[in-house]
């Protein structure tokens, strides 16, 4: 293997440590603890290790997390009650509801209905708009998290060909967004590319920095990658093999300048945008 390794790891660890560090700042200063509510529907065995980690990582940073399991038949209406009690509830700084939900539950409604304050997912769509505008009251977890991952381990993006493989609401759409914002760790040239983009090898030759975000195991090779190229890797596919990103990493590893590893990549840093965004959520009730 030739590129270096972006190690998602051992950042996230730094940059929970500061958290930690403005989180017992922040409760001396205020007498108030940051808390998460994390909403989870149904028993997707996978959400449910999200949902762990997220909570393990706010004990970690002092902050408090308030956890609420339903049932996979819970309807609509009662997952709006829930969300509209923590709305109201002053003792909760961010609400997050894991997805994907149960088909029976529309997730935009469900989105919709978060109080903005406490969306620390940036998912309601006066966040997004925000966003877009480029005045954001939270940045999405994992483009923040793929965003910082570049910026602390010193690679330019400004003036950069930047090609994004995804246009999900999660990942590749917020993340396009911010990386043609002006500012450090933005200022990019950027391309999204997705299932009806015509040559998609022809296209993500062409990129400085390529993130892979498509949901696809292995899905980027080798022959898709300009040499020197930084690859970053987004995706987590459960295979029988185990856990594998969207990048064929042992191919692309010999021909990319600096690559992000699965498990250990952007996942770690998804978690610690999270902490930020709740303990962000919580400085703006003081201010207000
Ligand atoms: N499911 C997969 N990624 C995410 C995320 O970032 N937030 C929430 N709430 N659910 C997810």
């Amino acid at each position: 293997m030739t590129a270096q390794l972006l190690d998602g790891k051992s950042l996230a660890k730094t940059i929970q440590a500061e958290i930690a560090v403005e989180v017992a700042e922040f409760i001396e200063n205020n007498k108030i603890v940051p808390c998460l509510a994390t909403v989870l529907v149904g028993a997707d065995p996978a959400s449910e290790v999200y949902i762990r980690n997220k909570r393990q990582a706010c004990e970690r940073c002092g902050m408090e997390s308030r956890h609420h399991s339903l049932s996979a038949e819970t309807t609509e209406a009662e997952l709006l009650d829930l969300v509209h009690k923590l709305n109201r509830d002053d003792g909760v700084h961010g609400i997050l509801v894991q997805l994907p939900l149960p088909k029976q539950i529309d997730e935009q409604r469900i989105l919709t209905a978060v109080n903005p304050s406490k969306d620390v997912d940036c998912f309601h769509p006066e966040n997004v708009g925000l966003l877009v505008q480029g005045r954001p009251r939270f940045l999405p977890c994992t483009p923040h998290g793929v965003q910082q991952l570049l910026v602390r381990n010193g690679i330019e993006t400004a003036g950069k060909h930047v090609v994004v493989v995804g246009r999900s609401d999660i990942v590749g759409k917020p993340l396009a967004n911010m990386l043609v914002q002006k500012g450090t760790g933005a200022d990019a040239t950027v391309t999204v590319c997705h299932s009806r983009t015509r040559d998609l090898a022809a296209v993500t030759r062409t990129a400085e920095i390529l993130v892979a975000a498509i949901g696809k195991p292995r899905f980027i090779t080798a022959d898709m990658v300009r040499p020197g190229a930084v690859v970053v890797d987004v995706g987590i596919n459960r295979t029988d093999a185990g856990l594998c990103g969207d990048v064929d990493f042992a191919g692309v590893a010999e021909v990319a300048s600096h690559i992000t590893p699965v498990p250990g990549g952007v996942g770690p840093l998804t978690i610690t945008m999270l902490l930020k965004n709740t303990l962000s959520a919580c400085r703006q009730v003081v201010l207000r």
